[in-house]
Protein backbone atom coordinates (compact mmCIF):
# COMPACT_ATOMS: atom_id res chain seq x y z
CA UNK A 1 0.00 0.00 0.00
CA UNK A 2 3.15 2.81 1.19
CA UNK A 3 4.87 1.43 -1.82
CA UNK A 4 1.98 1.92 -4.06
CA UNK A 5 1.35 5.39 -2.61
CA UNK A 6 4.76 6.33 -3.12
CA UNK A 7 5.09 5.19 -6.69
CA UNK A 8 2.06 7.12 -7.22
CA UNK A 9 3.16 10.37 -6.05
CA UNK A 10 7.02 10.25 -7.47
CA UNK A 11 5.26 9.70 -10.98
CA UNK A 12 2.79 12.60 -9.66
CA UNK A 13 6.13 14.77 -9.11
CA UNK A 14 7.59 13.79 -12.15
CA UNK A 15 4.59 14.78 -14.33
CA UNK A 16 4.58 18.22 -13.03
CA UNK A 17 8.12 19.00 -13.48
CA UNK A 18 7.22 18.05 -17.18
CA UNK A 19 4.37 20.06 -17.29
CA UNK A 20 6.36 23.41 -14.97
CA UNK A 21 8.96 22.98 -17.78
CA UNK A 22 7.21 22.93 -20.75
CA UNK A 23 4.78 25.80 -19.88
CA UNK A 24 7.60 27.86 -17.93
CA UNK A 25 6.19 31.80 -17.31
CA UNK A 26 3.68 34.63 -19.25
CA UNK A 27 6.93 37.09 -19.24
CA UNK A 28 9.39 38.29 -16.70
CA UNK A 29 9.41 41.45 -15.79
CA UNK A 30 11.99 43.31 -17.75
CA UNK A 31 12.81 46.19 -15.22
CA UNK A 32 13.63 43.45 -12.17
CA UNK A 33 16.75 43.07 -14.22
CA UNK A 34 17.89 46.26 -15.07
CA UNK A 35 15.55 46.45 -18.56
CA UNK A 36 13.01 48.95 -19.30
CA UNK A 37 9.13 48.82 -20.54
CA UNK A 38 10.62 51.69 -22.69
CA UNK A 39 11.97 50.95 -25.90
CA UNK A 40 15.15 52.84 -27.19
CA UNK A 41 13.59 55.07 -30.12
CA UNK A 42 17.25 56.92 -30.82
CA UNK A 43 15.30 60.80 -29.76
CA UNK A 44 16.22 60.29 -26.87
CA UNK A 45 12.89 58.59 -25.99
CA UNK A 46 11.30 56.20 -26.40
CA UNK A 47 8.07 53.96 -27.31
CA UNK A 48 6.17 51.52 -24.34
CA UNK A 49 5.96 48.23 -24.87
CA UNK A 50 2.31 48.17 -24.54
CA UNK A 51 1.27 44.76 -25.50
CA UNK A 52 2.76 41.56 -24.67
CA UNK A 53 2.37 38.12 -26.61
CA UNK A 54 2.48 35.67 -23.66
CA UNK A 55 5.54 32.40 -23.42
CA UNK A 56 2.45 30.89 -22.56
CA UNK A 57 1.11 30.66 -26.28
CA UNK A 58 0.79 28.42 -28.62
CA UNK A 59 5.39 27.59 -29.48
CA UNK A 60 4.46 28.25 -32.79
CA UNK A 61 2.94 31.63 -32.20
CA UNK A 62 6.34 32.95 -30.65
CA UNK A 63 8.55 31.97 -34.07
CA UNK A 64 9.07 34.75 -36.55
CA UNK A 65 7.06 33.17 -39.32
CA UNK A 66 4.28 32.73 -36.91
CA UNK A 67 4.19 36.12 -35.03
CA UNK A 68 4.24 37.51 -39.15
CA UNK A 69 0.88 34.67 -39.46
CA UNK A 70 -0.98 35.75 -36.48
CA UNK A 71 -0.02 39.62 -37.88
CA UNK A 72 -1.95 38.93 -40.93
CA UNK A 73 -4.65 37.54 -39.19
CA UNK A 74 -5.60 40.56 -37.20
CA UNK A 75 -4.49 43.28 -40.03
CA UNK A 76 -1.01 43.90 -40.01
CA UNK A 77 1.43 42.85 -43.12
CA UNK A 78 5.26 43.44 -43.67
CA UNK A 79 6.59 46.68 -44.40
CA UNK A 80 5.51 48.38 -47.93
CA UNK A 81 7.59 46.80 -50.67
CA UNK A 82 10.09 46.05 -47.63
CA UNK A 83 10.75 49.77 -47.94
CA UNK A 84 11.62 50.66 -44.66
CA UNK A 85 10.97 54.14 -43.31
CA UNK A 86 13.35 55.08 -40.03
CA UNK A 87 15.30 53.81 -38.40
CA UNK A 88 15.40 50.02 -36.20
CA UNK A 89 14.69 51.14 -32.57
CA UNK A 90 16.08 48.71 -29.56
CA UNK A 91 14.63 47.34 -25.92
CA UNK A 92 16.62 45.79 -23.12
CA UNK A 93 13.83 43.35 -21.77
CA UNK A 94 15.82 42.42 -18.91
CA UNK A 95 17.22 39.08 -20.14
CA UNK A 96 20.71 39.22 -20.60
CA UNK A 97 20.63 39.85 -24.21
CA UNK A 98 20.96 43.91 -23.33
CA UNK A 99 19.71 46.54 -25.83
CA UNK A 100 18.77 44.60 -28.84
CA UNK A 101 16.87 45.90 -32.45
CA UNK A 102 13.60 44.82 -33.08
CA UNK A 103 12.75 41.61 -34.79
CA UNK A 104 10.45 42.98 -37.15
CA UNK A 105 7.91 46.23 -37.82
CA UNK A 106 4.65 45.40 -38.98
CA UNK A 107 1.77 48.11 -40.27
CA UNK A 108 -1.79 47.49 -40.74
CA UNK A 109 -2.82 46.32 -44.09
CA UNK A 110 -5.67 47.99 -45.90
CA UNK A 111 -7.86 46.28 -47.99
CA UNK A 112 -7.31 48.02 -51.15
CA UNK A 113 -3.32 48.76 -51.38
CA UNK A 114 -2.06 46.72 -48.29
CA UNK A 115 0.46 48.38 -46.16
CA UNK A 116 2.00 50.86 -48.91
CA UNK A 117 -1.43 52.58 -48.32
CA UNK A 118 -0.71 52.76 -44.42
CA UNK A 119 2.64 53.93 -45.09
CA UNK A 120 0.67 57.31 -47.04
CA UNK A 121 -2.14 57.97 -44.65
CA UNK A 122 -1.06 56.61 -41.50
CA UNK A 123 -2.63 53.87 -39.46
CA UNK A 124 -1.45 51.06 -36.65
CA UNK A 125 2.16 50.06 -36.47
CA UNK A 126 3.95 47.60 -33.95
CA UNK A 127 7.62 46.80 -33.35
CA UNK A 128 8.69 43.08 -31.84
CA UNK A 129 11.15 42.49 -29.31
CA UNK A 130 11.71 38.66 -27.99
CA UNK A 131 12.72 38.25 -24.10
CA UNK A 132 14.94 35.32 -24.96
CA UNK A 133 18.02 36.23 -23.18
CA UNK A 134 19.90 33.40 -21.10
CA UNK A 135 18.81 35.21 -17.88
CA UNK A 136 14.56 35.32 -18.67
CA UNK A 137 14.24 33.25 -21.62
CA UNK A 138 10.22 33.26 -21.30
CA UNK A 139 9.96 33.36 -25.38
CA UNK A 140 7.06 35.93 -24.79
CA UNK A 141 7.20 38.61 -27.40
CA UNK A 142 6.94 42.66 -26.06
CA UNK A 143 5.57 44.72 -28.58
CA UNK A 144 5.61 48.84 -29.08
CA UNK A 145 2.32 49.28 -30.74
CA UNK A 146 1.06 52.98 -31.85
CA UNK A 147 -1.14 54.81 -34.36
CA UNK A 148 0.63 57.01 -36.78
CA UNK A 149 -0.43 60.31 -38.73
CA UNK A 150 0.51 59.98 -42.64
CA UNK A 151 3.46 60.55 -44.41
CA UNK A 152 3.39 64.23 -44.76
CA UNK A 153 3.09 64.11 -41.28
CA UNK A 154 6.55 61.88 -41.15
CA UNK A 155 4.70 59.27 -39.55
CA UNK A 156 5.08 61.10 -36.31
CA UNK A 157 2.57 59.27 -33.41
CA UNK A 158 -0.82 60.92 -32.96
CA UNK A 159 -2.42 61.91 -30.10
CA UNK A 160 -2.76 59.57 -27.56
CA UNK A 161 -1.23 57.35 -30.46
CA UNK A 162 -0.41 54.45 -27.98
CA UNK A 163 -3.04 54.09 -26.37
CA UNK A 164 -5.17 54.27 -28.91
CA UNK A 165 -2.80 51.58 -30.84
CA UNK A 166 -2.92 49.19 -28.28
CA UNK A 167 -6.68 49.43 -28.09
CA UNK A 168 -6.91 49.04 -31.55
CA UNK A 169 -4.74 45.69 -31.81
CA UNK A 170 -6.11 43.93 -29.08
CA UNK A 171 -9.64 44.33 -30.26
CA UNK A 172 -8.57 43.23 -33.44
CA UNK A 173 -7.17 40.58 -31.57
CA UNK A 174 -9.35 39.15 -29.17
CA UNK A 175 -11.51 36.18 -30.53
CA UNK A 176 -11.47 33.17 -33.26
CA UNK A 177 -9.11 34.86 -36.11
CA UNK A 178 -7.35 32.85 -38.66
CA UNK A 179 -5.22 33.16 -41.72
CA UNK A 180 -3.64 30.72 -44.20
CA UNK A 181 -5.22 28.20 -42.71
CA UNK A 182 -3.92 28.57 -38.85
CA UNK A 183 -6.57 29.61 -36.40
CA UNK A 184 -5.94 31.54 -33.34
CA UNK A 185 -7.86 32.20 -29.90
CA UNK A 186 -6.78 34.87 -28.45
CA UNK A 187 -7.41 36.29 -24.80
CA UNK A 188 -6.38 39.60 -22.95
CA UNK A 189 -5.55 40.56 -19.77
CA UNK A 190 -4.46 44.05 -18.57
CA UNK A 191 -1.32 44.46 -16.22
CA UNK A 192 -0.70 47.62 -14.41
CA UNK A 193 2.13 48.38 -12.90
CA UNK A 194 4.80 47.02 -15.02
CA UNK A 195 5.00 50.10 -17.15
CA UNK A 196 4.33 54.29 -15.97
CA UNK A 197 1.73 55.94 -16.55
CA UNK A 198 2.63 59.09 -18.00
CA UNK A 199 4.73 60.82 -20.39
CA UNK A 200 7.71 60.56 -18.10
CA UNK A 201 10.26 59.23 -20.86
CA UNK A 202 7.91 58.89 -23.61
CA UNK A 203 8.88 59.39 -27.17
CA UNK A 204 7.20 62.15 -28.40
CA UNK A 205 6.08 63.68 -25.15
CA UNK A 206 2.68 61.40 -25.50
CA UNK A 207 1.15 60.15 -22.36
CA UNK A 208 0.25 56.42 -21.37
CA UNK A 209 -2.44 55.27 -18.93
CA UNK A 210 0.32 52.62 -18.39
CA UNK A 211 -1.60 49.76 -19.28
CA UNK A 212 -0.03 46.49 -20.73
CA UNK A 213 -2.26 44.01 -22.37
CA UNK A 214 -1.02 40.59 -22.55
CA UNK A 215 -2.29 38.54 -25.03
CA UNK A 216 -2.51 34.63 -24.93
CA UNK A 217 -2.84 33.13 -28.14
CA UNK A 218 -3.32 29.54 -28.69
CA UNK A 219 -3.90 28.11 -32.09
CA UNK A 220 -7.16 25.72 -32.37
C1 LIG B 1 20.64 48.08 -34.90
O1 LIG B 1 20.50 48.44 -36.26
C2 LIG B 1 21.32 49.53 -36.65
C3 LIG B 1 20.94 49.94 -38.07
O2 LIG B 1 20.84 48.83 -38.92
C4 LIG B 1 22.78 49.14 -36.50
O3 LIG B 1 23.61 50.23 -36.86
C5 LIG B 1 23.03 48.75 -35.04
O4 LIG B 1 24.35 48.30 -34.90
C6 LIG B 1 22.06 47.67 -34.58
N1 LIG B 1 22.20 47.49 -33.15
C7 LIG B 1 22.29 46.30 -32.58
C8 LIG B 1 22.37 46.29 -31.09
O5 LIG B 1 22.28 45.25 -33.23
C1 LIG C 1 -7.77 47.08 -20.80
O1 LIG C 1 -7.72 48.49 -20.60
C2 LIG C 1 -8.23 49.23 -21.70
C3 LIG C 1 -7.98 50.70 -21.40
O2 LIG C 1 -8.58 51.08 -20.20
C4 LIG C 1 -9.71 48.91 -21.88
O3 LIG C 1 -10.21 49.62 -22.98
C5 LIG C 1 -9.84 47.41 -22.13
O4 LIG C 1 -11.22 47.07 -22.20
C6 LIG C 1 -9.20 46.61 -21.01
N1 LIG C 1 -9.18 45.20 -21.39
C7 LIG C 1 -9.35 44.21 -20.50
C8 LIG C 1 -9.27 42.83 -21.04
O5 LIG C 1 -9.56 44.40 -19.32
Amino acid sequence: MVRIALASFLFAQAALGAVLQKRAVAYYNPTAAGGSMLDNAGSGGGEPLNVIISGLSSPAVLTDSGALNFAEAIGFDTECLGVHLGDPQSANLGDGNGWVNQTVELRESYPVGGTCLESLIGGNHFRIYRQNGPTANSGALFLAVSKEEDESENHNIVADGYDIGRNDLVSNAVGTTSHNGVTYHTVAQNISGLLAAGADGVNHGIATDGIVTLLTVTIA
